[in-house]
């Protein structure tokens, strides 16, 4: 079953356009219903109206978090997404936003993070690895709660640091994984879906009478 999901974004939208890429493919069976950015002049808007998604500006700039927070569930909620997808939202939430959509005891958040959790957390990620001179490192795909880059992980890759890398080479290294797993982990969302609603039409034609 179609997942339906809104994208939050601030920036270029590589991430998010590995998505659009995926379901235009049909290797990713979800429908962006909005993608929502915080940043009138991000790049992401216009990418995403070359795709034909909706798109929506919510500015944060002189806004408190909560006010912000506020506007964003009202363009939110009506859209009822199985799964709001942060593709390089580069704010935090709080408990009362993470809370309006982790209902029914599942999260509802996801995001993508450029290094192997719990390592690296922040916004400097690739940066933090490349200093730290790890000899690999990695993307993690998690639930979000309150508290930063941190919640349930979906799905984790590694990517090596090669002797010939530059910080270009190796960061280049690491989005390229970042576009394989997000379609690949909203997919498998996709088919955990439809196979819940299977079971419950199995159930539902069971209890029929004859
Ligand atoms: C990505 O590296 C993502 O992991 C991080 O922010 C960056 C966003 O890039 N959260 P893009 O806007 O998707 O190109």
């Amino acid at each position: 079953m179609t997942l339906r999901l809104v994208i939050l974004a601030s920036g270029r939208g590589s991430n998010a356009k590995a998505i659009l890429n995926a379901i235009q493919h049909h290797e990713l069976d979800a429908e962006v219903c909005l993608l929502i950015s915080n940043k009138p002049d991000a790049p992401v808007l216009e990418m995403a109206q070359e795709y034909g998604v909706k798109t929506q500006v919510i500015a944060s700039k002189g806004l408190s978090r909560e006010t912000h927070e506020d506007f964003l569930i009202k363009a939110i909620q009506p859209l009822n997404p199985d799964y709001i997808v942060l593709a390089g939202y580069m704010r935090l939430f709080t408990a009362k936003f993470v809370n309006t959509f982790n209902t029914n005891r599942q999260y509802r958040i996801i995001n993508i993070h450029p290094s192997l959790l719990p390592c690296f957390k922040g916004a400097h990620a690739y940066h933090d690895a490349w200093d730290a001179c790890v000899p690999e490192s990695g993307i993690s795909i998690h639930y979000v709660t309150e508290a930063m880059d941190e919640g349930p992980i979906l799905s984790q890759n590694t990517f090596p640091r090669m002797p010939f890398d530059t910080f270009q080479s190796f960061q280049e290294r690491g989005l390229a994984l970042e576009h394989q797993l997000y379609p690949k982990v909203l997919q498998q969302l996709a088919i955990e879906k439809s196979s819940i609603n299977n079971n419950f039409q199995q159930e539902t034609t069971a209890c029929l009478p004859v």
